[in-house]
């Protein structure tokens, strides 16, 4: 039996191909090692960034695939089917981090109730959230729908998660207002949902192309809406903070300079705007900063102790649910076609921002 595998070229995500290579049988697996069958993952813009820091944040050292090309890591669900782990059961239910593939082989290790981690040298390389598994079967949480949603946000909700810690606990840089950019996107709906909810009186302000603005109105969590052209007629009179998923340069010049001054943080988050024109040096205003959420896990870890960022994550979440299901309707595809039109339809930027897509290799 094989294994197929999605495939990217790293220096042009255009070109993509399936493979197949041979499914190791029992006695070749690692010591202690688990083949796994990718069951179902789910896809956004999120994963394409991924692809696109591929070498610098070495995302392709997770799935090694052949020269020149790289495998997209995506967040999902895999059934174990063969064991060589004493502690881990065939059949056994794991989410975490999985290539677009129809297998993976993990080396198991820090085996737990709650989890694993893949030991493989080769992904010691990246953040060790990467390579944490959840041992999920049986969860009403990460079952049906709810699983979908786990899937389809729960990576990039971490993400809104810290963001509106970190500016909180900044008081906002003191500014009155936050800009969020590709404001349809899951992320930052689920940061300005946060932001809406538990920083009053600290308006949202969400930046949207035309298309999209009303889903972004929809959505609720925004006081205000604007469009990308017109972001220079925007009042100039309030003080602001930037949370930048977009990444276009040109976007972030027109903002910098209709503010000025009145911009008392720039943060960096997201790549969606891909043919982003190039960075403009000496903006007015705050200097732009990439925000490293490893960093805020950290020191918050130390600050709240053990259990402390997922009790807090969990309450956070349990308030985000109720939005998805008016929100997001989630969309299933199943074999290598579907796959590579998800991958295509999302490189381009032609995915409707209340799509939730769940892909499986298998047909
Ligand atoms: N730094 C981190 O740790 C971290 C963690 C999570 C997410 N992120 C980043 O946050 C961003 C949002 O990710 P997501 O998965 O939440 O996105 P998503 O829900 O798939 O976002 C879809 C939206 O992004 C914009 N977009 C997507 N592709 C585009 C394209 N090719 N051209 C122009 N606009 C495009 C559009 O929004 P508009 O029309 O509103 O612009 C679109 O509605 C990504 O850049 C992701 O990498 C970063």
């Amino acid at each position: 039996m094989n294994a197929s595998h999605f495939i990217v070229a790293r220096d042009d995500l255009k070109q993509s191909k399936f493979i197949e290579t041979a499914l190791p049988e029992s006695r070749d697996l690692p010591e202690e090692g688990v083949l796994v069958k990718v069951e179902r993952f789910a896809f956004t813009a999120n994963n394409i960034t991924y692809a696109m820091a591929g070498d610098q944040l070495k995302y392709w050292h997770l799935f090694p695939a052949p020269q020149g090309f790289g495998i997209i890591p995506v967040w999902g669900f895999g059934d174990v089917i063969v064991s060589r782990h004493p502690n881990i059961a065939e059949g056994e239910r794991l989410f975490g981090y999985f290539p677009m593939a129809t297998h993976l082989v993990i080396e198991a290790a820090d085996v737990s109730k709650r989890g694993l981690r893949d030991a493989a040298p080769h992904r010691q390389v990246a953040a060790p959230v990467y390579n944490v598994y959840s041992r999920v079967g049986g969860d009403p949480a990460f079952a049906g729908r709810q699983g979908d949603y786990q899937a389809l946000l729960r990576p990039l909700f971490m993400l809104s998660f810290l963001v509106d810690d970190f500016l909180a606990e900044n008081q906002f840089f003191g500014a009155s207002s936050a800009i969020l950019s590709s404001a349809s996107s899951k992320t930052a709906f689920g940061l300005a949902h946060l932001l809406h909810t538990q920083r009053q009186p600290v308006r949202v302000i969400g930046l949207t192309s035309a298309g999209n603005m009303e889903f972004v109105r929809s959505l609720g969590c925004y006081d205000e809406v604007v469009s990308y052209d017109a972001v220079s007629s925007m009042p100039a009179d309030r003080t602001a903070v930037f949370i930048d998923m977009a990444g276009s340069g040109k976007l972030r010049g027109d903002l910098h300079r209709h503010l000025r001054d009145r911009l008392t943080y720039s943060m960096r988050v997201g790549l969606t705007h891909m043919d982003a024109a190039r960075d403009e040096p000496d903006l007015p205003g705050a200097k732009p900063i990439w925000f490293f959420a490893p960093d805020q896990i950290r020191k918050r870890a130390k600050e709240w102790g053990p259990g402390g960022i997922e009790s807090r994550f969990g309450n956070a979440w349990g308030g985000f649910v109720p939005m998805l299901d008016r929100c997001i309707t989630v969309t299933e595809s199943h074999g290598p076609a579907a796959l590579e039109q998800v991958y295509r339809d999302t490189l381009n930027g032609r995915v409707a921002p209340d799509q939730g897509h769940i892909l499986s290799l298998a047909e």
